[in-house]
């Protein structure tokens, strides 16, 4: 896909130049508090490479969905000061995107130097979707810079202002961290080394159904666990208590289970559960109990695979040479439901091959459990974007840059 698309050597000498990059610095927060700062970490080589290159840095990214105007919680300064952290550089933070400030802050800077602008999501154009609207905001934008690097993975199948209709008005270039991505995610579709093992989890079978038709076909083995579980166990005939159930979906997972069947893809479910009467609260202590997948209680919901199913788990990855695993198996975030997040996890680390953690909240489970991201082959900074590539669906973010 990207074979095609330039890196930034092909935007040429930018010392002195004002390059705008889109990065994807949306991280959680608690509060001020950055809890998973992977995203900014991530997107620190093209910007360090850039201000090495002797740029005027000019960085844009969001932070969460605020509705099109100024928002404080959705501010990106606390951003600002860990990117500043990261890079051992100072970052000036221009409290608005293409106003006052930005244009000062942006005047301000000398070869090398690194602004960042706030939450681009302020601005209404940024994801409206009137092409006239949002191509006023870009040429606002693009007033800012010289060139456009396009370095947002996790935003690139947006077709939003920052991401794609900049690219329409300034030299553009791939950073690396997308190209990365691209690279590795092609490795998944095209001739994967097999055994191909894909693993989902999550909550709901409907933001997956995408991603499902185009493995069944090309997976070997399809190990599935998190919400969307009971709703394919429900498909099976068995009762899933209060679990989560996607009812408009039991003929999908019923035709996914057949066609499974019918192309020797083997689907693995799990035999057991973890099972609690309510979801994790902070004035509750968990009562995890097991049970088998095929006797949950009524007044029950799952809320984690139970440890037969991830030893069944981890037995399936071990001989996998190729892994894609989107999605977390329960409530990890509750230590009580993380049992078969981790051993999934776990299991990852030592497959010998490639292995691809898919972004969203499995990357941030990866590392909420304490692992080395070295184990992982890849781990993705893009949740949305690297489910919508596998697919096969066209990135908008990415196309763009293509189009030369
Ligand atoms: C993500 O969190 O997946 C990306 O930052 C994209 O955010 P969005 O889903 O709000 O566009």
């Amino acid at each position: 896909m990207a074979e095609s698309t330039a890196g930034i050597e092909s935007l040429g000498d930018l010392k002195g130049k004002r390059v705008l990059v889109r990065s994807d610095l949306n991280v959680p927060l608690d509060g001020t508090t950055i809890t998973d700062d992977g995203r900014i970490r991530a997107s620190v080589p093209t910007i360090r490479q850039l201000s090495e290159a002797g740029a005027r840095v000019v960085v844009t990214a969001h932070l969460g969905r605020p509705k099109g105007e100024p928002d404080p919680q959705y501010s990106l300064e606390p951003v600002s000061a860990r990117l500043s952290e990261l890079l051992g550089r100072p970052v000036a933070f221009a409290t608005d995107t293409v106003g006052a400030s930005a244009s000062e802050t942006v005047a301000g800077l000398q070869d090398g130097d690194v602004a960042l602008l706030e939450n681009v999501r302020f601005n209404d154009g940024e994801t409206s979707k009137d092409d006239e609207v949002r191509g006023a905001f870009a040429d606002q934008l693009a007033q800012l810079a010289d060139a456009f690097v396009s370095d947002g993975f996790g935003v690139v199948h947006r077709k939003q202002a920052s991401v794609y209709d900049v690219a329409l008005r300034l030299p553009s270039a791939m950073g690396g961290l997308v190209a990365a991505e691209v690279d590795v995610l092609r490795r998944l579709t095209e001739e994967p080394e097999r055994p191909y093992v894909v693993v989902l989890g999550g909550s709901k079978v409907s933001d997956k159904l995408g991603v499902i038709d185009n493995l069944i076909d090309k997976a070997d083995k399809l190990l599935i666990g998190g919400g969307m579980v009971f709703t394919f166990l429900k498909a099976q005939g068995h009762e899933v208590g209060k679990s989560l159930l996607e009812a408009d979906q039991l003929d999908t997972c019923t035709r996914y289970l057949r066609e499974a069947a019918d192309r020797g893809v083997e689907i693995v479910l799990p035999t057991d559960v973890v099972v609690d009467t309510a979801f994790p609260s902070d004035d509750r202590e968990p009562q995890p109990s097991v049970v088998p997948a095929s006797e949950i209680p009524a007044d029950a919901l799952g809320l984690d695979i139970g440890p037969e199913s991830a030893a069944a788990f981890a037995a399936a990855l071990a001989d996998a040479r190729t892994v894609f695993w989107n999605g977390p198996m329960g409530v990890f975030e509750t230590d009580a439901f993380a049992g078969g997040t981790r051993a999934v996890a776990e299991a990852l680390t030592k497959v010998d091959g490639l292995s691809v953690v898919g972004g969203g909240d499995s990357a941030a489970a990866v590392r909420q459990l304490g692992f080395d991201e070295a184990a992982f082959g890849h781990i993705s900074t893009g949740g949305g974007a690297s489910l919508e590539f596998l697919e096969g669906k066209e990135l908008p973010g990415i196309a763009v840059l293509e189009r030369g």
